[in-house]
């Protein structure tokens, strides 16, 4: 059992800042699947997928999510699409703790507006973009439905959400 706590969600669900404080007070390694796969191919998300498609792009995080998912004492945040690719899924739900943080579509939308985000998820490049959120999390539900710990993260700042995670990571170890 590798035991990593792996954070699953839509895009502004908090998955990094949250991931971050918990790998901290952990003492783990925090690792970001999107940064990883930025690391590897010396481009942003929305570079790769302008030049490369989105198919590449899952190809990219396909092999970053198996490697990370390898390792031990780790969190790993999830890109937002990452858990809908079965062979991903499988990786993840095998032998890791796995926390789904949830927040409405006008929430993410506005967490997401506040650090200029829409225009680096190039999924929700749109001249609508709470439509289209709307239509991608109602698509993804079932899939962020994988794991039996959801955590609403409405109202709650990053710092509430990673001890409402360590709390439970803490009950769900022993
Ligand atoms: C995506 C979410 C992004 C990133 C890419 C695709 C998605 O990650 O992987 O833009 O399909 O929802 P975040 O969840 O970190 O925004």
């Amino acid at each position: 059992m590798t035991g990593n706590l792996v954070l699953i969600g839509f895009s502004g669900a908090g998955k990094s800042s949250v991931g971050r404080l918990v790998a901290k007070r952990l003492g783990w390694r925090f690792v970001d699947s999107d940064q990883e796969v930025v690391g590897r191919h010396g481009r942003p998300i929305e570079q790769i997928f302008g030049e490369e498609g989105e198919t590449r792009f899952r190809t990219y995080e396909r092999e970053v999510v198996a490697e990370v998912c390898a390792g031990v004492k780790q969190v790993i945040s999830l890109g937002g699409g990452a858990i809908v690719d079965e062979r991903n899924k499988q990786v993840v739900m095998n032998g890791n703790y796995v926390a789904r943080l949830a927040a409405k579509p006008a929430t993410i939308l506005h967490r997401l507006e506040a650090d200029r985000g829409v225009s680096e998820r190039p999924l929700l490049t749109s001249p609508d973009p709470l439509q289209r959120i709307t239509t991608l999390l109602a698509q993804r539900e079932q899939h962020y439905q994988a794991t039996d710990w959801q955590i609403d993260t409405e109202g709650l700042t990053p710092a509430e959400v990673a001890e409402l995670v360590l709390a439970e990571l803490k009950e769900r170890m022993r």
